[in-house]
């Protein structure tokens, strides 16, 4: 079998047997097939797509590149979820424990954040002592004791994705769906929850821009689940606009806080209550409306925030900073964005604020870059806000005055004016099962 005839049959559309397909993932995880080669593949398959089964192939031979996570001593509790990626969206802090607190088992590896979006390891480094290593002994331990570990992305899952994302990267082959299909399913797949829910975001800070192409990726997601055999949905959410009000990785830590606390925006309660409800109807059996009063009243009896600590604790965090909220330390530079003239916001770009989080030290460049954990913004107003000319829309926070030039560039661009409220679009879009 050679790499170029298999390119050639997808650079004419034709379909890849499973062995092909096999042979292309696993020549290029052990160095046999060079990035060129498979950079065409990449595109190949970008433009030409692939269909059910080549897609599931593709996914099982990414997951069995690495070791696979055995979580079968939970039977049946184990839930994961996944989120395609946002600005703001810190839903991972709040569902995990809400989930540990109705029973469910949540063993979870998380990302780090590039470019615009944030990543949950990013945001639970900010909390003093938290490892976001543990042993498998150890992992396994906590989830069994506590109901919830989260620890980064171990380089043993899945290489093959980790090897292809980073091509992907840089020959414009992200933004397919078969090919994030693969990648997110493979990781999902080898991290060994028995239940999964995905929230796939769409608009202008998600990978996907419409509703339809969230909801193609969600399919088709769904449908590789199930041929794996797990019990698996998804839900298509809003990222138009960053989900809650901060962005930055210590201040959604302390907006998650405030979620599991009783407070928190109404957006952010509403996506978070959804996705643990939806974990819970997979992994407890009850419909979707008995599911979201449990998971309400988790939130309502203190259990969610109680589970949250012990957690934190687990994992070696100081706790502490529940109460006071100094302890995750404070930008020395503090500036308010105002409005720049009267009327209702029109639109609130996700994707040009996350870039402004960024610039104020958020976020990363490139893979490896140091953040400044107590930079961000608090959005002060949320798209259909009404606003005078001069009034507060956002507050800057970072720890270098030079960077606040860039992140203002980034907002003039991102919030728009106009004089009539524009209309709300729906948060939750729908339900893929
Ligand atoms: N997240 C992933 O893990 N993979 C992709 O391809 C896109 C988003």
């Amino acid at each position: 079998m050679r790499i170029y005839d298999i390119i050639q049959k997808k650079r004419d559309k034709d379909k890849l047997t499973d062995e092909e397909i096999r042979f292309a993932v696993d020549g290029f995880t052990k160095g046999d097939i060079p990035d060129y080669q498979m950079s065409a593949l990449l595109m190949a398959i970008f433009l030409n797509g692939m269909d059910k089964r080549e897609l599931t192939t593709l996914t099982m031979a990414m997951t069995e590149s690495g070791e696979s996570v055995d979580l079968s001593m939970f039977g049946a509790l184990t839930a994961d979820k996944h989120s395609t990626g946002g600005v703001g969206d810190k839903t991972t802090l709040i569902v995990a424990p809400i989930v540990a607190a109705l029973g469910g088992k949540v063993a979870k590896m998380s990302g780090r954040g590039l470019g615009h979006t944030g990543g949950t390891v990013d945001k639970l480094e900010s909390i003093p002592g938290y490892k976001t290593t543990l042993t498998r002994e150890e992992f396994i331990s906590q989830v069994e004791k506590v109901g919830v570990a989260v620890i980064g992305q171990s380089g043993h899952i899945a290489p093959a994705d980790k090897k292809i994302y980073a091509l992907r990267d840089v020959t414009a082959t992200v933004d397919s769906i078969p090919l994030i299909a693969s990648s997110i399913m493979s990781k999902k797949l080898a991290a060994g929850s028995k239940n999964i829910v995905l929230d796939v975001k769409f608009g202008s800070g998600a990978f996907m821009k419409s509703v339809d192409d969230a909801k193609k990726l969600a399919e088709t997601m769904v449908e590789i689940g199930k041929l794996a055999g797990r019990r698996i949905s998804a839900v298509l959410t809003n990222m138009d606009l960053p989900l809650g009000n901060a962005v930055g990785n210590a201040l959604e830590v302390l907006e998650a806080v405030d979620v599991l606390s009783g407070r928190g925006s109404a957006d952010l309660v509403d996506v978070c209550t959804a996705l643990a409800a939806r974990m819970a109807c997979l992994f407890g059996g009850s419909s979707y409306e008995e599911s979201l009063l449990k998971v309400k009243d988790a939130l309502d009896s203190g259990k969610a925030l109680n589970k949250f600590r012990e957690w934190i604790e687990a994992q070696g965090g100081d706790s502490r900073f529940i109460e006071d909220r100094s302890l995750l330390g404070t930008a020395v530079v503090r500036e308010d964005y105002v409005c720049p003239s009267d009327g209702y916001i029109s639109h609130m770009d996700a994707e040009l604020i996350g870039k402004a989080a960024s610039a104020l030290g958020a976020g990363r460049e490139k893979a490896g870059d140091d953040i400044d954990h107590t930079a961000g913004i608090i959005l002060k107003k949320k798209t259909g806000g009404r606003c005078s000319a001069g009034e507060p829309v956002a507050v800057l926070y970072t720890s270098d005055r030079k960077r606040l030039a860039d992140a203002r560039a980034y907002l003039d661009r991102a919030i728009l004016m106009r004089d009539t409220k524009p209309d709300a679009l729906p948060l939750i879009f729908g339900v893929v099962e």
